[in-house]
């Protein structure tokens, strides 16, 4: 197979590093973060890996790292910030930074990259989530940013179709620093187990990446066996 480059934000820690150690063997890669030290040095342990190194809540920043970028086949959007409160405690600068990040980042992003992708018929993978599908107490904010890339993502799709693929994944709980972050602020018991491991699901995104020319994989959800 060709290798092809494929840019990951959030690719420090959690579920983007583990898309990147999946992809790593097969795909050129750009390890997307803010802290250039650090992506370096996950860049080094890669075969094939190059840092890309940009601030997604200061979208100023964003043409600039795009300018350095030559060929591009994928973007996977797997930066991202969760928000477990109610809606009588959040503030607009609160929705903001949360909308901001999940929502308008890739957006922007993806419309400056949209030049390279084209070029070469890529494919555009948009970590969502189970609260992209369904809302609940304490998720307004988050559920209303992953909502919102359900829509970015389905437009996308339509308007791209026959030349980009476009992909929404959407896991359930996930054993990353994310979710540690959840059950700290809800102070309830952390169960590595009773979740699905960040590898699981980046072999998703390897298969969704990998599905014939004819194929495009639309939508993929994918949950925790475990009950709760
Ligand atoms: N964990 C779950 O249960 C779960 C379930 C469904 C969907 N998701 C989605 O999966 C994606 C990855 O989540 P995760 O669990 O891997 O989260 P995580 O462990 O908290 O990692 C978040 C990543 O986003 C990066 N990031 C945060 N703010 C950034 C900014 N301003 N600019 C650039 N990068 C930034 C972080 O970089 P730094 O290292 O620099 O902070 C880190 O690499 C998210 O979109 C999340 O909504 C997660």
């Amino acid at each position: 197979m060709e290798r092809r480059t494929a840019l990951i934000t959030g690719a420090t820690r959690g579920l983007g590093l583990a898309i990147a150690q999946t992809l790593a063997p097969d795909y050129d890669l750009l390890i997307g973060g803010r802290n250039l030290a650090t992506i370096e040095q996950v860049a080094d342990s890669f075969p094939s890996a190059r840092p890309f190194a940009c601030d997604l809540s200061d979208p100023a920043t964003m043409p600039r790292a795009v300018a350095q970028l030559d060929v591009l086949d994928i973007v996977v959007h797997s930066a991202g910030v969760t928000n477990r409160d109610r809606v009588e405690n959040l503030t607009s600068q609160e929705w903001s930074r949360v909308l901001n990040l999940n929502l308008i980042a890739v957006a922007e992003l993806t419309r400056l990259l949209l030049p390279r992708l084209r070029a070469s018929h890529g494919h555009v993978i948009t970590i969502n989530g189970g609260l992209g599908l369904h809302s609940g107490a304490g998720w307004s904010a988050y559920a209303a940013s992953k909502f919102g890339l359900r829509a970015f993502s389905d437009a996308l799709r339509e308007e791209e179709r026959g030349n980009l693929k476009v992909t929404s994944i959407h896991p359930g709980r996930i054993d990353t620093d994310m979710q540690r972050q959840i059950y700290e602020s809800d102070g309830r018991a952390y169960h590595p187990a009773d979740h699905l491991a960040p590898a699981t699901v980046a072999r998703a995104v390897k298969y969704a990446l990998e599905a014939g020319d004819e194929a495009m994989v639309e939508m993929l959800q994918i949950r925790p066996n475990a009950i709760g």
